[in-house]
């Protein structure tokens, strides 16, 4: 990558151990992400990400979303929180907190989520375990746009896994998380490097030809990540 290429100033938004976080910490640090971390946000003060980020020399802040009175007291601190910094994408990582409309409007197009299914199947929580007991024969995850619809913004990017005939909700996890870290990073460079978009009518835009499907990666599929 061109040392002298513009860098994307971003925030990631977490909940928890921050394992995305983490990978996207490696892709920026293996010269292969023009991205700026200004700052990893938690709602959760014990969320093991923020030491993952102080170690990486990151600026850690967190917004308890449980001394705030509704959603909207917590979505308007976490807004005023991340506009102190700027960016030019919020990248959810693991962030488990519904947010309010007026939310998602003001950072339309600006904001991607991962979540471990391959969308719109199995949105909202468990979704390893709906898809095992679904009985699917296979599983993933996926990066889109954020929307007021939970998990529901348009698909950019899905990784699939197959699943085993012995698969728990722990083996399925992991090996879907393997491909979450190839993909994060991915979509991310794709943003920075002005290749994605959302358009006006809500539609996911890759190198100007609108994507009526997500760009699809399988555990063969070479990332350079
Ligand atoms: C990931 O599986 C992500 O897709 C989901 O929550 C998990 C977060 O993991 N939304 P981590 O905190 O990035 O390790």
């Amino acid at each position: 990558m061109n040392a002298a290429a513009p860098t994307l100033p971003v925030v990631i938004l977490i909940s928890g151990r921050g394992s995305n976080l983490q990978a996207i910490v490696h892709a920026i640090a293996n010269d292969r992400l023009p991205v700026d971390i200004r700052a990893v946000i938690s709602n959760r003060p014990d969320a093991g990400g923020l030491q993952r980020a102080a170690q990486a020399g990151i600026t850690t802040a967190v917004i308890d979303h449980s001394l705030y009175p509704d959603r909207a007291a917590f979505d308007a601190a976490l807004q005023e929180c991340i506009e102190g910094f700027q960016p030019a994408l919020v990248v959810l990582a693991g962030f488990m907190r519904i947010l309010t409309a007026g939310f998602v409007h003001h950072y339309q197009g600006r904001m991607l989520n991962i979540h471990p299914s391959l969308l719109p199947d199995f949105p909202g929580l468990h979704p390893h375990q709906r898809a095992l007991e679904a009985g699917c024969k296979e599983h993933g995850a996926s990066i889109h746009f954020v929307t007021e619809a939970v998990d529901g913004g348009p698909v950019v990017l899905q990784a699939r896994v197959p699943v085993q005939p012995h698969d728990t909700v722990t083996t399925l996890a992991a090996r879907v998380l393997e491909q979450e870290h190839r993909l994060y990073p991915l979509a991310i460079r794709w943003f920075a490097e002005q290749r994605l978009r959302l358009d006006n009518s809500g539609h996911a835009v890759l190198d100007d030809r609108v994507l009526t499907g997500p760009v699809i990666v399988t555990q063969e599929t070479e990332v350079s990540f």
